[in-house]
């Protein structure tokens, strides 16, 4: 049994109608009557593994076997940073990115509800995954997406999985108050980061997290920060497995943001409310957010852990892509590598000593933006075709 409760003024309503905000205009989230144990998690790693938990009559229900992504430990990188980090890549879900774990709870939550369209705005994941579950519902899905600064795959996957594409003229903050207008009119039903059923399933990358570490917790989770839905849906899932007693403590939340696009991390350093930027500017365009709606959620996540939040530029994400790339074969897209970029500039400052375990969530896969990564590379030899012609190349 689950409820909608707002995290501003304590509202409560039922999990039964297609509410994303209470009537304060705070943010809501899902707050269960029991809390599990640990024998309740049944089934192989993945996201209904933690159906008990989840705020779904029919567990999975709408599924592509999402979630079960591989927990790398990152040796040589994190000999090189001089902390021992851990890589979670959820850039090997279904469609490429964690986004998949909040669609395979969130269409099947819209099933429940009787939807019969759904919609997002997006920088590019959210309308892949939502393309993709929506067909596999077979509910039509409607995507907004900011001009030119979506990566290529993101848009191919969307289009191929047979949704309706609209590009606006404007970025992705202004798609998102249009989608939420046409939302509260009865358009569809939105899947963004606002539905607080989505973020559900993206808690389950703690559970995960802390079942491939034995149940160790790590000092502190780190993750690139956009619309700041995610580092709240995964302290949320610690929380709810340390007021279970399955776990006596929380890692430390770290967000991370590209500079051009960091007003989470400049409210937090400054300690006031948030200003959105309006023209945030980065070449991690799945992060390139000017007003992230789950601020107040996250804002809560770093407080209450001693957490942190900061910005990388441009010049060290792309870097670091490279260098998780090179150094451990692990292919994540720009705005990915934020989190190890992150790390570095937080051992650097000294805010980490060296001696924590650190999870990094890398986001969203390689093959996402193949732009970004051909431009970040060197262009293929070339050679006759002659066995001769390419030894000459290779010397
Ligand atoms: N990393 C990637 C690869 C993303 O696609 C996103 C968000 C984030 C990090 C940030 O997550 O918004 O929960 O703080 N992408 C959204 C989209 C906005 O439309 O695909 P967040």
């Amino acid at each position: 049994m689950s409820r909608l409760e707002c995290i501003e003024c304590g509202d409560s309503y039922p999990s039964d109608e297609a509410r994303y905000t209470c009537s304060c205009g705070g943010l809501l989230e899902v707050i269960y009557e029991s809390i599990p144990s640990r024998s309740d998690f049944s089934g192989p790693l993945g996201v209904w593994r933690y159906s008990s938990v989840l705020p779904i009559d029919t567990a999975g229900s709408v599924t592509l076997d999402e979630g079960g992504t591989p927990l790398y430990d990152a040796d040589k990188l994190s000999r090189e940073i001089g902390v021992d980090v851990h890589v979670k890549h959820e850039g090997m879900n279904p469609t490429g990115s964690f986004k998949d774990r909040g669609m395979t709870v969130g269409v099947s939550k819209a099933i429940e509800l009787g939807i019969d369209r759904v919609a997002c705005a997006s920088t590019g994941n959210t309308s892949a995954a939502l393309a993709a579950y929506g067909a596999a519902a077979d509910i039509p899905a409607v995507v907004l997406l900011p001009q030119d600064k979506v990566a290529l795959g993101k848009v191919a996957q969307a289009l191929m999985h047979g949704a309706t594409l609209v590009e606006l003229d404007g970025n992705f903050d202004e798609c998102l108050s249009i989608v939420r207008e046409l939302a509260e009119d009865g358009f569809f039903y939105v899947l963004n980061s606002v539905n607080p059923y989505r973020l559900e399933g993206q808690k389950t990358i703690a559970f995960e997290v802390l079942e491939q570490l034995n149940w160790e917790v790590p000092d502190v989770t780190v993750l690139p920060v956009g619309n700041a839905g995610n580092i709240s849906a995964i302290y949320k899932g610690y929380r709810e497995l340390r007021r279970a007693g399955i776990i006596d403590e929380i890692p430390r939340m770290v967000g991370v943001q590209a500079e051009g696009a960091s007003p989470l991390a400049s409210a937090v350093k400054k300690g006031g409310p948030l200003e959105p930027f309006d023209d945030p500017e980065t070449k991690a365009t799945a992060i390139r957010i000017g007003d992230p709606v789950n601020a107040p959620k996250a804002r809560i996540a770093i407080e209450e852990t001693d957490g942190e939040a900061l910005y990388v530029s441009d010049d060290d994400l792309l870097e670091t892509q490279l260098q998780l790339a090179r150094l451990e074969g692990i292919g994540v897209e720009p705005a990915s590598a934020t989190s190890v970029a992150g790390v570095k500039r937080l051992k650097e400052e000294g805010w980490l000593d060296g001696d924590e375990k650190v999870v990094c969530v890398a986001t969203g896969h390689l093959l996402k933006d193949p732009d970004a990564a051909l431009a970040a590379t060197d262009d293929p030899l070339q050679a006759d075709a002659s066995t001769e012609a390419v030894r000459e190349v290779l010397k």
